[in-house]
């Protein structure tokens, strides 16, 4: 990909105002906003799923937070896997976002303005703020986490950029696996001039192909394990080498191939086959695991290799996650820190056109068509594809 220096400025969206003012007299904040939402229903069960109403009071939004009229949202395992862990009848559903600042709280970073053009994500289906969500068309959001999409960006390139996959990037290499490589700051080649090489098991996934990127960017050498009808995509986003995931002995491949010098593996997969594959193609002297999800302890077939402890992205907000059980986190201002920084990576790495979504495939418009979207989803239908669903065109002229 060639580097290109993009303008970083406010995008015009001249309809905006008038758009705001002939619907809610007195915006921004001072009235109540009503607002078309997409709720959890019976058993958290997306065929439940409820189209309705929602209101946002002007004090629901905080000093560090912006008011975003959503254009599109994109569409996650998580939103319909985590209504059926911990159902939440009502609670709006749906974590990443595109859209438009129409307000900014007393406390947000300057170039945020309204107008803007933002991409982002929130916490939805959450049981202890059930009235925040990304499927609706206003979300309240964290500035701090919010990136700038490049002004040439369509509403579903952005949508499907999010937050959510560069949320468990920045997690899973820096917090669990704790590289010292940043898109800022690359790592040193080793002694032998050679880059050090890293397991991404589920490459063609979407958090798979974010966090390929990000480790190349910063040094790293990702060794992708993905289908071969996805090889040449994981390639693009910047592995070094891609392997079948059904081909006989793909652990002992990469363990040779690699040299028995693999210490760490990030696994967006976490099945028992999936954990298998990472631990044996470790050199001996074993390594880093880390997984996208929980995965068994009677999975693991190497004591020295460590597993480290689940990463959720819901962490990345710093008030921790109200989920039971596994789920159950603790605030960490850490994680939002390290969020932080990352967001500061990513806008960089934006407006050098350096990074890019995984590749996005818009449905049909509307509420309904979420629906639609995470069946395909649940059912393991969408395959190197992020979905995508347009809320309101109108904004911004770029579905
Ligand atoms: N902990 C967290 O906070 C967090 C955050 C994000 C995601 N996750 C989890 O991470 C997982 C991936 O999420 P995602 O949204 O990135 O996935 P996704 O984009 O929906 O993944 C679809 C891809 O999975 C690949 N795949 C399917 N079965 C596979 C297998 N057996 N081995 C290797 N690849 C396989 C397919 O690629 P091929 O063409 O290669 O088959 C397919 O393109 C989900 O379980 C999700 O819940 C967790």
């Amino acid at each position: 990909m060639t580097p290109r220096v993009w303008e970083t400025r406010t995008r015009a969206v001249p309809s905006l105002p008038s758009l705001i003012s002939s619907q809610f007299p007195g915006f921004p904040m001072a009235v109540k906003i009503e607002h078309q939402c997409l709720r959890q229903g019976e058993g958290g069960l997306v065929e439940n799923a409820i189209i309705g109403k929602n209101s946002l009071m002007p004090d629901d939004i905080k000093p560090y937070e912006v008011l975003v009229r959503v254009a599109a949202v994109a569409l996650n395992p998580t939103d319909h896997k985590s209504p059926s862990f911990c159902p939440t009848p009502g609670a709006i559903m749906g974590v990443d976002f595109a859209g438009v600042i129409v307000h900014r709280g007393s406390d947000v970073r300057r170039e945020l303005t309204e107008g803007s053009r933002v991409c982002g994500a929130v916490h939805g289906s959450n049981p202890a703020n059930p009235g925040k969500g990304s499927f609706a068309e206003y979300v309240a959001a964290d500035s701090r986490l919010l990136l700038k999409p490049p002004v040439d960006w369509t509403d579903t390139q952005a949508a499907a950029l999010g937050g959510s996959g560069w949320f468990s990037a920045g997690l899973f290499l820096y917090e669990s696996l704790k590289l010292d490589g940043k898109p800022s700051s690359p790592t040193t080649k080793r002694a032998d001039g050679t880059k050090t090489p890293i397991l991404v098991y589920g490459a063609a996934t979407a958090t798979g192909t974010m966090i390929c990127q990000i480790l190349s960017l910063s040094g790293y050498a990702p060794v992708g394990v993905c289908s071969s009808s996805s090889a040449d995509m994981v390639l693009s986003y910047g592995a070094i080498a891609t392997i079948d995931y059904v081909a006989p002995n793909a652990a002992e491949t990469i363990k040779s191939q690699t040299g028995g010098q693999l210490r760490h593996a990030i696994d967006c997969i976490s099945s028992q086959e999936s954990m298998r594959c990472c631990m044996a193609a470790m050199g001996r002297a074993g390594g880093k695991y880390v997984a996208s999800e929980h995965t068994m302890e009677e999975w693991r077939t190497r004591r020295g290799v460590k597993v480290l402890p689940l990463q959720l992205a819901y962490e990345t907000f710093g008030n921790g996650v109200e989920l039971p059980g596994l789920y159950h986190r603790e605030p960490s201002p850490a994680k939002h820190q390290l969020t932080m920084d990352m967001a500061d990576e990513v806008q960089k790495l934006l407006d050098r056109g350096l990074i890019r979504s995984h590749p996005p495939k818009a449905l049909p418009p509307g509420f309904q068509s979420i629906i639609g979207g995470l069946k395909m989803l649940k059912a393991g239908e969408v395959r190197g594809q992020k979905l995508v669903v347009c809320l309101d065109s109108g904004l911004t002229n770029q579905s």
